[in-house]
């Protein structure tokens, strides 16, 4: 087990540059076997996610060349293969060769993807969307057999604006026959870069980060090259540590935009921030105010950044309540919280925070991606030693982070230890 020994309450300072949004890679490389020509994907980020995408990439004998920061992939010689569970398990992004493999072959066999346990996450919407477009599917326990003789476009509304849909539907529909018009799409940054991606390709995607996103599929597509978008959470994530504990913290590289909702909840906060085009000043802040959230799909407040913010209010005067409207299950970093000093108390989907309050070391478990970002925030925050058991799951979304903190003044140390 991977396990993160934190020496709290030390001011932090510096800049800090953002990597390639990990939520665009993970749709970006399964993209790129679309066409049978080389693909050049740069800014994508260090992190264990996209390790295991490149393993199932070498499975299905794809040649994958990475160099720091870019990789290049080149599906020539790509075979149709079974992907093993322990791969497709890792990680929720892996259904995304199920509608590349299904575009490209018309034919796949699947297991169900993995990711965070932080809800149910059933994959209805996508499987919608493959039997509109003309597919046959079989399931079997948690296998999935989907075949299509032709792909032919049609129309689609989402029972609600899921990203994973809006992606297998923008993935299937660029290589089916006909126009594909989806409705009620979500409308994140990263489904716009997936579609910029695509049209470098020879697709024609439009109405990408709106509700409505029409693909006109066509036969053939080519390589290209593309720069990933900045991750507006991981950018988020260190805004709110700024906040926190930072002193003249600069987080650079991002699209300030694409975080505008946590930003306009900062200020609410009464935190110092300054907000410039492709960077973001920010300074911890005395009596900063309690605020209600309400996570809501882009532009609204990100789920993604929930968890982090919430231990940013464990810090501020009064009572914050924090309703997470996409998944049931993404307050397990509550908690450990409350074993380092917090006082919030968890009813259905909403979290109440009082504060603020102090927060000191503790051994506490990492559950889930953001949660592990929450209690890294709190451990950086806190007197004394924190120990952060599982940071595996840290490491799936989080480039480099070791470093970037260390740079920052941060005092934390990665060590592996037997279970
Ligand atoms: N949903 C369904 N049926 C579906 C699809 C979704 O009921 O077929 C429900 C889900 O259960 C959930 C909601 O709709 O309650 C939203 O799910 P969505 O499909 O939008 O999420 P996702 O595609 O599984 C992506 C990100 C998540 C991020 C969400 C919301 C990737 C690989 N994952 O998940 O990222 O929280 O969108 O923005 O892009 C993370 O990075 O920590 C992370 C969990």
């Amino acid at each position: 087990m991977k396990v993160l020994e934190v020496e709290g309450n030390v001011p932090l300072l510096g800049s800090v540059e953002i990597s390639g949004a990990k939520n665009s890679a993970v749709a970006l490389i399964p993209t790129a076997i679309l066409s049978d020509k080389k693909t050049t994907i740069t800014n994508i980020p260090d992190i264990t996610d996209i390790d295991v995408l490149c393993d199932i990439l070498e499975f299905m004998h794809v040649k994958v060349t990475r160099a720091s920061g870019s990789i290049v992939i080149d599906p020539s010689n790509m075979e149709n293969l079974v992907i093993p569970d322990e791969l497709t398990s890792k990680l929720r992004a892996s259904y995304y060769f199920m509608s590349s493999l299904l575009a490209k072959y018309k034919h796949v066999c699947i297991h169900f993807p993995g990711g965070c346990k932080i809800g149910s996450r059933p994959i209805d919407q996508t499987l919608k969307v493959f039997r509109a477009l003309g597919a046959e599917i079989k399931e079997d326990e948690c296998f999935f057999t989907i075949t299509a003789k032709e792909l032919k476009g049609n129309e689609i509304h989402l029972d609600m604006p899921s990203v994973g849909a809006t992606v297998n539907a923008i993935i299937v529909g660029s290589r089916a026959k006909g126009i594909t018009t989806v409705t009620n799409a979500a409308c994140e940054p990263e489904i716009v870069d997936l579609a910029d991606m695509l049209n470098k390709m020879g697709a024609k995607v439009s109405g990408a980060g709106t509700p409505t996103v029409t693909i006109d599929g066509v036969e053939e597509l080519d390589g290209c090259c593309h720069n990933v978008i900045p991750d507006r959470i991981e950018a988020g994530t260190y805004v709110i540590l700024g906040a926190l504990i930072g002193t003249y913290m600069s987080i650079e590289n991002i699209i300030p935009e694409h975080i505008n909702a946590l930003l306009d909840k900062l200020r609410e906060m009464g935190v110092d921030i300054q907000v410039n085009s492709d960077n973001v000043i920010v300074n911890a802040t005395e009596n900063i105010k309690a605020v209600n959230i309400e996570t809501k799909g882009y532009p609204g407040f990100a789920t993604d950044l929930q968890q982090p913010l919430v231990t940013l209010l464990t810090q501020a005067k009064g009572k914050s309540e924090v309703v997470e409207t996409i998944y049931e299950n993404r307050f397990m970093n509550t908690t450990y919280l409350n074993k380092m000093g917090a006082n919030i108390s968890v009813k259905d989907r909403c979290a109440t925070i009082l504060g603020p309050t102090k927060l000191h070391g503790a051994t506490v478990e990492a559950t889930d991606l953001r949660g592990a970002a929450s209690l890294l925030l709190a451990a950086l925050k806190a007197s004394g030693k924190t120990t952060i058991n599982n940071v595996e799951h840290l490491l799936r979304g989080y480039a480099d982070i070791i470093e970037k903190l260390s740079n920052l003044g941060a005092k934390i140390e990665l060590k592996e230890v037997d279970e």
